[in-house]
């Protein structure tokens, strides 16, 4: 590590409490940031991972009016799945709080009033989205409209969820209320602003110069918003869920989301150290490192840095920001409002005691560099084909063996082969590519390099196989054994980070009291003597039909969204109103109901039927264009309704006394318009 850092301050996004956690938040945030905290915890380092629920902000308000319930209780719900789930994943934040806090509110206020107080706000009257209909601002995600970046039509007010690119409100093409759907109209109010063009030139030194190490898809984000020219930015709304705006004229306002949730690492670091927090937030000596996803770029590189420096008072900046990619689920981008998504409660649920291959699959195939897919498929693969088969397996044999050939004692090594000199040799650089991976963020290079001690021992054993030279050299295969079970200890340490209820289970088998990073890379962790347990299976099998049942699952899930997409198609467009008519122009036309007493083609025409109509008055001929649509058969005895007033034509040589009534779908096809009432010929419409 660069720097000696006296503490980890290690932070993960704040999800927002509008839904549960997927595969997604997993792979992109929180399964990276859980090993990089176990790794520092195990390395002896000072470390506190902090996360908690974003509970504020419009997404939580748009899903209490659809579940028809309060954000309040919307909040409850999911902060209790979030953090209950996290839990079973084994994700080891030192405090999962909320922002709905009372510690929270107080601290994201006085962080907001001293700005305040300072004059680091600009205050603007401006004329923004309100909806008449609804009462209210449309702020951020209340406003929907086309995204002018790549023509999306549902692109929020802040975001367009489509090409993922940041968006104002009047940027919006054809902009309408998400409440009411109705076409907003503009209204003036007051914000408070924090003008981030004041910190750009120090924002591009300290970023664009002091960072040059940063993952290249967040240098490359950070560099092309300081290159586009930073704007003031509003961080307060018209809205009445959040924290209170705390000054003056901030009566029906509260802060801005994103200024809070941030804070909110500030808040969580306070309840969980009151007396503590501030030599981890405020001394050179804490290494800041926030994992996000890239959707959050832009609000911790730039804007909490910018408030954080605004602040002063010592408050430090972080040290990295490796924030990830997305996720995709079987090719389709996850969405929590189309349930595409594999929620973590549910797979805790559906796979007891599988939490690990869950970290395990999410890691290896973590969208470091570029957007990645899951598939149950390859999740099926990854346990079978690597945990089981190589991890499991060779571990099993290893304890099986020995329990076998020395009643599971460890044995003692008599003596060594250049072969057994060689696979010893390569713990130690195991250990240190694993080190290199980490302190980088490279977690996929760092867990393949885990796996590689897993299949260093399982090649081992194929190679030496101790099995048959039981029958002959019982010394050899003490060798043999003592070098399988080192690395099994070694195992256990190396995955501690990444899978730590299988190393767990591991370090009971062995019967290993402590594990220490330092002892990894050592050949001596088990002394001979030293009893193990039993051996029992650290992964198993996961069979076809379960893989079936997701994929069968999300089948499902494709169906009801297809369905509901057929239901509320918008109703195809109609023909606009024609001019208006008078009273008088309507009175003249004779519309009357009719009966068809004959019908058959006009020779030579495709479109045309000659009818024999009794329109009660009298029975006529009229020629109408509708052959298209009806044989003649059809048509004898329908009830229609004609205009019967029109001026004869001559239509092929047929004089035609009136017109029958059709009704044009916008789709072009034609239907007569029949009384639904048995109303007799010659009734006047109108
Ligand atoms: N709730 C936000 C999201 O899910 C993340 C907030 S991170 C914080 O995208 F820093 F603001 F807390
Ligand atoms: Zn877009």
């Amino acid at each position: 590590m660069e720097k000696n850092y006296k503490r980890h301050l290690i932070t993960a996004a704040l999800p927002y409490a509008n839904g549960a956690v997927h595969i997604g938040h997993l792979a992109g945030v929180y399964v990276p940031a859980d090993i990089y905290a176990r790794y520092l915890r195990m390395r002896g380092e000072d470390v506190r991972f902090i996360c908690g629920s974003d509970e504020h902000g419009v997404p939580i308000t748009i899903k209490a009016k659809q579940q028809g319930i309060t954000p309040q209780e919307v909040v409850d719900k999911y902060h209790d799945i979030i953090k209950k789930s996290f839990d079973g994943l084994g994700i080891s934040f030192d405090i999962y709080s909320r922002t709905s806090s009372k510690i929270h509110h107080k601290t994201a206020a006085e962080f907001f009033k001293k700005l305040h107080d300072e004059g680091k706000f600009i205050e603007k009257e401006s004329e923004q989205f309100y909806d008449e209909e609804a009462g209210q601002f449309l702020a951020d995600r209340y406003i929907v409209g086309t995204c002018p970046k790549c023509g999306a039509e549902n692109a929020y007010g802040d975001q367009c969820e489509k090409c993922g690119s940041t968006l104002s409100p009047t940027e919006l093409i054809n902009p309408r209320s998400a409440l009411s759907g109705n076409p907003p109209v503009m209204k003036s109010t007051k914000h408070w602003y924090l003008p981030l063009d004041k910190y750009e030139p120090w924002l591009k030194e300290w970023i664009l110069d002091g960072h040059k190490e940063w993952k290249s898809n967040v240098y490359g984000q950070c560099k092309s918003w300081l290159d586009g020219g930073l704007q003031p930015r509003a961080v307060s709304r018209d809205l009445d869920w959040g924290v209170p705006v705390p000054v003056e004229g901030g009566e029906g306002k509260v802060l801005y989301v994103w200024f809070d949730a941030p804070i909110g690492y500030i808040s969580n670091t306070i309840e969980l150290m009151p007396d503590e927090w501030e030599k981890w937030w405020k001394s050179e000596d804490t290494k800041m490192v926030h994992f996000i996803g890239k959707d959050n770029i832009v609000f911790h590189c730039i804007v909490f840095p910018s408030m954080l420096k605004a602040y002063g008072d010592g408050y430090i900046l972080p040290e990295n920001v490796p924030a990830n990619e997305f996720l995709n689920l079987e090719g389709n981008k996850i969405s929590t409002s189309r349930n595409w998504a594999v929620w973590l409660h549910e797979y805790l649920e559906e796979f007891p005691g599988k939490e690990d291959v869950l970290r395990y699959v999410l890691c290896a195939n973590a969208p470091e560099t570029k957007d990645n897919d899951f598939t149950w498929k390859d999740f099926q693969t990854r346990n079978n084909s690597e945990l089981v088969a190589i991890f499991g397996n060779f571990v099993n044999r290893a304890v099986v063996l020995t329990h076998k050939y020395f009643g599971g004692e460890v044995p003692a090594t008599m003596s060594i082969t250049p072969y057994d000199e060689e696979v010893l040799a390569e713990i130690p650089v195991i250990r240190k590519n694993i080190e290199d991976s980490l302190e980088n963020f490279k977690f996929r290079e760092a867990l393949k390099e885990a796996m590689n001690l897993a299949r260093l021992g399982n090649k081992y054993l194929a190679d030496t196989e101790p099995w048959k030279v039981a029958k002959t050299d019982m010394e050899r295969v003490a060798t043999i054994l003592n070098i399988s079970l080192q690395i099994c200890a070694n195992l256990t340490i190396a995955f501690e980070p990444f899978m730590p209820h299988s190393t767990k289970k591991l370090s009971q088998i062995l019967n290993m009291k402590t594990r220490n990073w330092e002892d990894f890379g050592s050949d001596s962790i088990l002394v001979p003597g030293h009893k193990l347990n039993e051996a029992t299976l650290l992964f198993d099998k996961i069979e076809d039909d379960a893989i079936a049942a997701q994929i069968a699952k999300l089948e499902a899930t494709k169906t009801a969204n297809e369905q509901l997409a057929e239901s509320t198609k918008p109703a195809p467009a109609v023909t606009p109103q024609k001019e208006e008519c008078t009273f008088d122009d309507f009175m003249k036309m004779d519309i009357r109901t009719a009966t068809v007493l004959e019908a058959e083609r006009v020779p030579k025409t495709d479109k045309l039927l000659k009818l024999t109509i009794d329109t009660g008055i009298d029975v006529r001929t009229i020629v109408s264009g509708i052959a298209e649509y009806y044989t003649p058969e059809v048509m004898i005895g329908k009830k229609i309704c004609i205009l019967a007033n029109l001026a004869p034509r001559k239509i092929k040589g047929i004089e035609s006394k009136g017109m029958i009534l059709m009704a044009k779908e916008e789709n072009g096809n034609m239907r007569i318009v029949t009384p639904e009432e048995p109303l007799s010929n010659g009734s006047m419409v109108g």
